[in-house]
This record gives structure tokens, C-alpha cells and sequence, in this order.
């Protein structure tokens, strides 16, 4: 079947083609209608012209915003279009009807009103750019990952561990086992890390890239109760190999979309310009620009230490900048001190050695007996993208951080048994995908770049 993207860049002037696609757009006069049809494969959307003349009138009205159609037509060149290509329509059939509550007719949408149509935003060019580079950023992933030599391992969904600890899982039952199916526990897997270390200490260097889910309240615009995370775990690699597989991960993602999304990339930034305006935002860096300026710039490494420190002392100058003020030593950073952060350095933050009592039980102890060999990676807009670490390889400590957290080890026997036989140096970190695709995309809101979002109070199919 021909598509509108080989139509585009392989057929010549002239030559017959058949094609099928949705109506986005359709103008003209008694003598001439104007069609616009899209049909996935590519960006562009592909103009029809039509001779009212040469077919029912019946149909020329049944041709609407929304319907799909069948057209054969003749290739000729576009006077004057954005395009050098459209089809004259000779034959056309509509497969099916849109009546007049179509919902995207062609004007401008908000984003939270397509958010109550996700099934049908995709046809939009905004949600149609997304999810392309969307597309194009998994496929960087594991190009990324395929010629580094890792293997892609897919660690289950349904676990009995809570692997970060923190009781934010949604449990599973089932009807039929009256809830006992596996005659114990199950939740849906908030990482796929502890498998994941089970593989990398067997095979060496692997990943997962899968969704995972949280029931943590958060309703804010970069939390989502079901995502999607990249986890890379290798044996025998320090913080320090880690922290640069993580960077140079995303700036591998970040060329990739600038290179190979060309069209997307230049309508998200007109996008991304034309809100900012309206929000009177007019001095942000154009979207490409401010990528680019991310990739080749050294990120900052800082501890978490010195980030406490710094943001104390602009505190005390700069008040305004902290309506809540600064966390003590051993609380997690907020939000705001994550931004500055990244305002500050005017790029990618790497913030090292967190207090331990803030991180999950399998962060390997410094030898300060208070903090772990942590990183976590802050991007601007989006802030933490990353959170990793060098794992605990040594038992006692282990075993000591898992009962201090009040975890449960014969459910992790299977886990302390990667330690017990030829336990190794290892690391590894976990990627929020969605905030990746933010930041790319430049869009707002994490609802608005995974097809169908998944927060408190909504789950829509
Ligand atoms: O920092 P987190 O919780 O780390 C882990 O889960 C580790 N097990 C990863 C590892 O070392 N293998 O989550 C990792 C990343 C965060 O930095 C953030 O980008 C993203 O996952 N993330 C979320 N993204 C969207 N919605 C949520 N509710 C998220 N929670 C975490
Ligand atoms: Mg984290």
C-alpha cells in the first residue's frame, strides 16, 4: 500500500497513485476544493485537489474534517504550496463518514481540551510530532545501548519486591484465586532494577526499558502513576563509569531527535515560541538551541553536600529565590533548589553522595558511614531525569541496610544469593522516559507525551 511519505519523496510528476488517509483540512469554491489527507507515515500531510465538476455532489459534502477516504489521482506539481507535490483526485471513496461533531475541527486546541479526547489528539500535528520523536528517542535508546554491546532483558511487571522501598505500589489480585493466585503478594514493578542486577551479574552489561507504575500522589506535570523507564545496570562499573554511560546516554538521545526529526523538531519549536508568547515567556531559548546548548555543554558535577551549601549561601544573599526556604543536611532537595540548580550551572547537574537515609537500601555506603555512592542527574525544565548509583555489593552492609529499612529479607534471599556467590563492583541507573521526551519535545505537562496518561482520578481506556 502506497503511503503518503513514499508518494512524497519517491513518485514523480505525473505518475498514478492510490492513497488513503483522514481529512484534516478541506477550503475551496464551487470550482475547486482543497483536501488536506494524513495518513501517519510521515509528518506532512499530502493536498488533494479536486474538481467538483468531475463528481456527485453528494460526495464532494460527504468529504468532512475527520472522514477517511480512498483517492486515486494524478501527481502534479504544486503551484506556490509548502509542498512541491499534491494529487488531483480522479476516483475517490470515502471509507468513513465524520458528521459535524468531529471534535478537531481545524482550529487551535488547548492541550488540556485534547486531553479529554486522547484518543483522538494523535491526529493533531502537536501530539503527531510528540509521539514521532517519541518513536525516534526509544529507537536511539537501543541503538545506543545494542552497539554498546548490552542486552535488552525484560524484568517482569508483576513482582512480590518493592524494589525502592518506599510503599508505592498498586497491588494485584485476582478474582478467580480470590486474590492469592501467587500465593503471596503481588504488586505491578516500580523498577525493574533487582532482576536487572541479577542479569548485569550474570551477563555482564543489560537494560530494561519497560513501564513501570507508582502510587504516589503527586499530581504535578512530571509525575505520572504508569511510566516508562530505561534501566542499564553493569558489572564492575563505579559511580564515576556510570555517571558518564548516563550522560552520554542522553546527549546521544538529544542528537539523535535533532538529526533525525527534522520536521517535528522545527514545528515543536514554532510551538513551543508561540506559547511561551502567550504566556509573555518571549525570552526563552528557541527549542533546538537550547538542546544543542545542552549537548555541547560538560555537565556540572556537584555532591549533594555542596549543593546544600550553595544554595544556602544564595539563599542568605538572595531570599527570593526560596519562598520555602533550604532543606537541612540529610532531607531531600525540592523541586525549586533542583531548578536553580540547573539555572545556575545553565545545564546538565550531576549531584552525587545523598544522605542515606533518603535512599533506598541498595545504594553502596561511602565510607563517611553517612551518605551513598548516589547520582542523580537534573536537566533544566525538567529537573531529576536521572537516579542512580553504585550498588552495595558487599553482604553484611546489605543485609544490615535491608533489615534497617525494615524490609524483608527472605523475600530478597533470591537477591542477597547475587552476593553471597561472586559478588562484583556494579552500577546502574534509572531514566525517567517521558521526562526525556519532554524535554525534547518541549512540552509542559507529562500527560502530554505518552499517548494515554495515567494520574490520580484518571485512566481513560
Ligand atoms: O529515582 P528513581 O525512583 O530510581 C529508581 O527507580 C531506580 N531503581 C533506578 C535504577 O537505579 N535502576 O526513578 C528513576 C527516574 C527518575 O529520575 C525520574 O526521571 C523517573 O524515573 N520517575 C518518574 N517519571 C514519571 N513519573 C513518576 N512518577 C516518576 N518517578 C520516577
Ligand atoms: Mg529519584
Amino acid at each position: 500500500m502506497l503511503t503518503i511519505k513514499t508518494l512524497l519523496t519517491q513518485l514523480s510528476i505525473h505518475q498514478e497513485a492510490t492513497i488513503h488517509g483522514w481529512v484534516k483540512n478541506k477550503r475551496g469554491s464551487k470550482n475547486v476544493i482543497f483536501v488536506t489527507l494524513q495518513d501517519g507515515s510521515c509528518f506532512s500531510p499530502l493536498q488533494v485537489v479536486i474538481d467538483p465538476t468531475q463528481f456527485k455532489e453528494n460526495l464532494c459534502k460527504q468529504i468532512t474534517v475527520g472522514a477517511s477516504l480512498r483517492i486515486t489521482g494524478k501527481i502534479v506539481a504544486s503551484p506556490g504550496g509548502e509542498q512541491q507535490k499534491e494529487l488531483s483526485a480522479t476516483h475517490i471513496t470515502i471509507l468513513g463518514h465524520a458528521p459535524s461533531d468531529y471534535p478537531l475541527q481545524p482550529k487551535r486546541h488547548t492541550l488540556a481540551f485534547m486531553r479529554t479526547i486522547q484518543h483522538l489528539r494523535l491526529r493533531t500535528n502537536t501530539f503527531s510530532a510528540v509521539f514521532r520523536v517519541r518513536h525516534a528517542l526509544s529507537y536511539a535508546i537501543h541503538t545506543f545501548f545494542h552497539q554498546k554491546g548490552f542486552l535488552w532483558i525484560h524484568t517482569p511487571i508483576i513482582t512480590s519486591v518493592d524494589a525502592e522501598g518506599a510503599g508505592e505500589v498498586f497491588g494485584i489480585t485476582s478474582k478467580e484465586k480470590e486474590g492469592n493466585f501467587f500465593g503471596k503478594k503481588v504488586a505491578l514493578t516500580v523498577s525493574g532494577q533487582l532482576p536487572g542486577e541479577a542479569a548485569a551479574l550474570s551477563l555482564g552489561k543489560i537494560y530494561t526499558f519497560g513501564p513501570t507504575f507508582r502510587a504516589e500522589n503527586s499530581n504535578t506535570p512530571r509525575h505520572l502513576a504508569e511510566f516508562w523507564m530505561v534501566e542499564p545496570e553493569i558489572a564492575f562499573y563505579t559511580l564515576k563509569e556510570n555517571i558518564a554511560l548516563a550522560i552520554d546516554m542522553i546527549k546521544y538521545c538529544l542528537r539523535h531527535a535533532l538529526t533525525h526529526c527534522k520536521e517535528e523538531m522545527a514545528f515543536l519549536e514554532k510551538r513551543m515560541m508561540y506559547e511561551n508568547k502567550q504566556k509573555g515567556q518571549s525570552t526563552t531559548r528557541p527549542l533546538r538551541e537550547h538542546l544543542t546548548a545542552i549537548v555541547s555543554k560538560d555537565f556540572t558535577h556537584i555532591t549533594y553536600t555542596d549543593a546544600i551549601a550553595l544554595l544556602k549561601e544564595v539563599h542568605t544573599k538572595a531570599p527570593q529565590h526560596f519562598p520555602d526556604g533550604i532543606v537541612p543536611w540529610g532531607e531531600d532537595l525540592q523541586t525549586t533548589h533542583e531548578r536553580y540548580l540547573t539555572k545556575h550551572f545553565d545545564g546538565g547537574v550531576v549531584v552525587t553522595n545523598y544522605p542515606k537515609g533518603i535512599k533506598a537500601f541498595y545504594m553502596r555506603q561511602n565510607d563517611d558511614g553517612k551518605s551513598v555512592a548516589a547520582m542523580d542527574i537534573l536537566l533544566p525544565d525538567v529537573g531529576e531525569i536521572v537516579g542512580g548509583s553504585q550498588r552495595e555489593e558487599r553482604l553484611d552492609l546489605l543485609k544490615a541496610a535491608i533489615t534497617h529499612m525494615g524490609l524483608d529479607l527472605k523475600e530478597l534471599a533470591w537477591y542477597l544469593d547475587t552476593r553471597r556467590f561472586g559478588t562484583v563492583p556494579h552500577s546502574g541507573f534509572g531514566l525517567g522516559f517521558e521526562r526525556l521526551v519532554l524535554l525534547v519535545t518541549g512540552m509542559d505537562n507529562i500527560r502530554d507525551v505518552i499517548p494515554f496518561p495515567r494520574t490520580p482520578n484518571h485512566a481513560m481506556c
